[in-house]
């Protein structure tokens, strides 16, 4: 079955279920409701400690109203489940890297092409326009309400050996998160991309199942890659960033005060957590260097300038699927 026909049938089932969660998400008009949000990184990283932050705050603004369970490290199920369970109303909150929401939409792929933004503050700036805001209703009607979007941080390779340039990295199988631009990106400079949840990459790059992979400072530290993955390069070629999103059906049915409260306690706690990714990933790098275990390669202007030339043909090949006037808007954030 191709993508389409899958996600057309994914769509009718969402359709369906979301009829099912207003009456399931809570039967008394007291509460307190339970937002169950689980996610896939460590409690220490920008979205760990963003999600720990609205929890806190959520529940101190509405005392025995509101409960929210974080559910970090995957412990609850990884972000592909999520995605369903939160359509199904069995959860209540997710925020899923934006690359991962390759099967429901395209529209997302102006994130994951490789070196579009040039650093966190231009995707911040995107993000606030309004070709940036709109996408936060692009799943509305298929069971993800958008309510902010959260920073992790630019991207950068691990790999078992030195990738000083784009040739370096021929025939290394790399994993990839779900999303057909980064198979594209991998498959441009020579590499195997393999589509793998974040919790099984420790095990596949321990046993070799996998050489290299792509993520941030924070993530690298926190989910002890730097261990198993000699070459570190920061390339800062891409952006992991997250949709944060609800049900939309779950959410329209709280009361209003509480609705309202709740998002503005997400509003500065995106703020809050927007502000300190940086630094987050900045201390990553620190105790990343601080092991002392990995060979750091911090590419030149010129062989910065190889990788881009290498990816760039990623542009081309998703500028359609994209929508022109999107990536119009992208490139030109900072004119
Ligand atoms: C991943 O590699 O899957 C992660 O970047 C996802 C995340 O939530 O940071």
């Amino acid at each position: 079955m191709n993508k389409y026909i899958l996600n057309l049938s994914r769509y009718l089932i969402i359709l369906l279920a979301s009829f099912f969660v207003i009456s399931c998400s809570n039967d008394s008009a007291e509460g307190p409701y339970i937002i169950k949000f689980p996610h896939v990184t460590a409690p220490a990283t920008p979205k760990g400690q963003a999600a720990q932050r609205f929890k806190e705050l959520a529940e101190e603004r509405f005392p025995g109203r509101v409960i929210v369970e974080v559910y970090p490290s995957s412990q609850l199920m990884n972000d592909d489940d999520s995605l369903e369970a939160l359509a199904f109303g069995e959860i209540q909150m997710i925020a899923v890297s934006l690359s991962k929401f390759d099967r429901l939409t395209n529209a997302f792929q102006v994130f994951d092409l490789p070196f579009l933004f040039p650093n966190l503050q231009t995707i911040e700036k995107f993000q606030a326009s309004p070709a940036g805001q709109s996408l936060l209703d692009e799943l509305t009607d298929r069971g993800f309400k958008g309510l902010n979007f959260w920073h992790n941080g630019m991207k950068i390779f691990t790999a078992t050996r030195a990738l000083n340039e784009p040739g370096d990295a021929s025939g290394l199988n790399f994993r990839i998160m779900e999303s057909d631009v980064l198979q594209a990106q991998v498959q441009a400079i020579g590499g195997n991309p393999q589509k793998m949840a974040l919790g099984e990459v420790y095990q596949a790059l321990q046993t070799g199942a996998i050489d290299a992979q792509e993520n941030t400072w924070a993530n690298i530290y926190s989910a002890k890659f730097f261990e198993v993955q000699e070459f570190i390069m920061e390339t800062n070629h891409g952006y992991v960033g997250y949709l944060v999103a609800v049900n939309p059906s779950f959410w329209n049915q709280l009361p209003e005060d509480l609705r309202i409260g709740l998002e503005q306690v997400m509003d500065e706690v995106s703020e809050w957590g927007n502000m300190r990714s940086e630094i987050i990933n900045q201390e990553g790098k620190e105790n990343v260097l601080e092991e002392n275990r990995n060979q750091i390669i911090y590419p030149s202007s010129s062989q910065l300038a190889l990788w881009q030339e290498t990816m760039q043909p990623v542009w081309e090949e998703f500028a359609d699927q994209i929508g022109t006037e999107r990536l119009e808007a992208a490139k030109n954030i900072n004119n």
